[in-house]
């Protein structure tokens, strides 16, 4: 039966370990920010014609028509998905309308949320919602799109909604974590835009294998103590990995000055530690800190210009 009117919604996330190697079989952690989320709202258009599945995205400007959008946009490609999951021609007209507060082209997963939350309203809205795998499954087609060469750790992790140790092509864990902590997501400032970031590094692994793939094998091998750190409740180990992770996805090429300072200027704030989170070279760095520093740390941010951040708090759970 088609719904009235629906809607669905989808975290945000960060990685906090292991990206770029994770494209390369390596491993990586990665937690959803439930405090940014992407919503979709859909009404019926009993008038319309089939397929007349009108998109307004007021955030990022858009007001169109299904038929206007060009091949390759992830609206057009997650109704063609729908379509093709469902073996019809045609999906009933409806109005659709997305909004998200994730800061888009900053590696807190703005696309991959709001892909998430239009797959999970639209098959709702049509009285057939999608299983949590077949979320992930065709979100994880969509961000071929835009980056050829995805690990799928972002439709994972949002699509779940729980913190995640993953590995490309195995079947997702759920990492114990025994101690609550806060951390700060600080914005560099800087768009950036994964697709590009993670070309490059394929070009300069393809260039330099060896080098590459043995920095890739060092990130997999801190990540893999860092689910431990995480399980024994160690919060100063977790925070020198942290830096350990920084300092190796900089020799890959990937960091900015602007998430250096931010690194540096949080660990003489107090940190237990620091790193950029997703892609890199712009986008947001992540702070891990115990309660008495975080305002000190915020605050020391702050004078030195980088004005946007808000603190996430990642509770304790029983997993393991
Ligand atoms: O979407 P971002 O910017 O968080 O980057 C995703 C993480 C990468 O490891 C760089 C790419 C991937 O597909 O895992």
């Amino acid at each position: 039966m088609i719904m009235a009117g629906i809607s669905a919604s989808a975290p945000g996330k960060a990685i906090l370990f292991g990206e770029h190697a994770v494209v390369y079989g390596q491993p990586a952690i990665a937690i959803p920010l439930l405090q940014l989320q992407s919503k979709v709202y859909i009404t019926a258009n009993p008038l319309g014609t089939p397929d007349e599945i009108w998109f307004s995205a007021p955030d990022i400007g858009l007001a169109q028509d299904y038929f206007q959008l060009p091949d390759g946009h992830a609206f057009k490609a997650v109704v063609d998905i729908i379509k093709g999951h469902f073996q019809v021609d045609s999906l009933p007209a409806m109005r659709i309308r997305v909004v998200s507060s994730i800061p888009v082209a900053s590696g807190l997963g703005s696309g991959t949320s709001v892909t998430v939350s239009l797959l999970k309203a639209i098959t709702t809205f049509l009285g057939h919602p999608l299983s949590e795998a077949d979320v992930s499954r065709y979100t994880f087609e969509i961000e071929k799109i835009y980056h050829g060469h995805p690990s799928g750790i972002d439709n994972t992790v949002i699509t779940y909604q729980k913190p995640i140790f993953y590995i490309r092509d195995l079947p997702v864990e759920q990492i114990s974590i025994e101690r609550g902590f806060s951390i700060l997501l600080v914005d560099s400032g800087i768009n950036s835009h994964t697709s590009d970031v993670v070309n490059d590094v394929r070009n300069r692994w393809q260039a330099a294998t060896v080098e590459f793939e043995s920095l890739f094998s060092a990130i997999g091998a801190l990540t893999i103590q860092a689910r431990q750190a995480l399980a024994t409740g160690d919060l100063p180990r977790l925070g020198s990995l942290m830096i350990d992770n920084h300092t190796l996805l900089a020799k890959l090429g990937v960091s900015h000055t602007n998430l250096d300072k931010i690194v540096d200027a949080a660990m003489t704030a107090g940190a237990l530690g620091a790193k950029m989170s997703g892609a890199g070279r712009g986008g947001y760095a992540v702070v891990l800190s115990d309660q008495g520093h975080i305002n000190q740390i915020r605050d020391t941010l702050s004078a030195i210009g980088f004005l946007k951040s808000f603190v996430c708090e990642i509770p304790a759970n029983t997993i393991g």
